[in-house]
């Protein structure tokens, strides 16, 4: 299958590879990046790549890889996962590597996947959620224009009772008219 490809003035969001697998676990074992996030081991990383490329396969889209340009540094994911369980609504999502933080690159990932999506899915809105604490991810929802919906919290039936990251909120945007 060809690869997926989604160009952006800095970045390149593309498909899964095999060598994505390393540098995807050391990102996975950063604390920094992982304060709002449940625990990852190698496990649970390599299955979450299996996952986005399932997802890929059977979709056409996916947390996608992304990949800096000029010097090809693998610096996490960012992109429309397919709807599913818990809200069954196309969901964009992004992790970065903690060296790629503050330079913009969250946000012109995650601004080109929504445009990505009016233009190849059919779906009339957008979702994404954290965990109320997580101020980066909320400015990226923030800034590509999501709004908080309304009375739209809700506990993360895959979050144990009692977990501190249970809690969520949710932003959505719809399709431009
Ligand atoms: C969420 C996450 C991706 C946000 O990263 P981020 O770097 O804060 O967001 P952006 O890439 O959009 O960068 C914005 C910052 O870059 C700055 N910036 C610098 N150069 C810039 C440029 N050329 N263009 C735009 N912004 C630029 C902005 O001013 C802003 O700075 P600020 O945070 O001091 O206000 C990152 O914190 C992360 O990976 N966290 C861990 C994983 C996680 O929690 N994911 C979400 C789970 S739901």
């Amino acid at each position: 299958m060809s690869e997926f490809r989604l160009v952006t003035d800095r970045l390149i969001l593309r498909s899964w590879r095999e060598a994505d697998r390393d540098p995807f676990f050391a990102l996975n074992r950063d604390p920094a990046v992982m304060e709002f996030l449940p625990e990852t081991d190698r496990a649970a990383s390599n299955d979450a790549v299996d996952r986005m490329q399932a997802a890929q396969a059977a979709h056409g889209h996916c947390f996608w890889a992304v990949e800096r340009q000029g010097d090809g540094a693998f610096l996490g994911f960012c992109g429309p996962m397919p709807a599913r369980e818990p809200l069954n609504e196309v969901e964009l999502g992004w992790r970065l590597c903690r060296a790629a933080w503050g330079q913009g690159y969250a946000s012109e990932a995650a601004r080109a996947s929504l445009a990505w999506c009016w233009a190849n899915l059919a779906t009339p809105t957008v979702m994404a959620i954290t965990v109320p604490a997580n101020v980066r991810s909320r400015a990226v929802m923030e800034r590509i224009g999501m709004t908080e919906v309304e009375g739209g919290d809700f506990d993360h039936p895959h979050v144990p009772e009692g977990d501190p990251l249970r809690r969520h909120v949710l932003y959505r945007i719809a399709r431009p008219a």
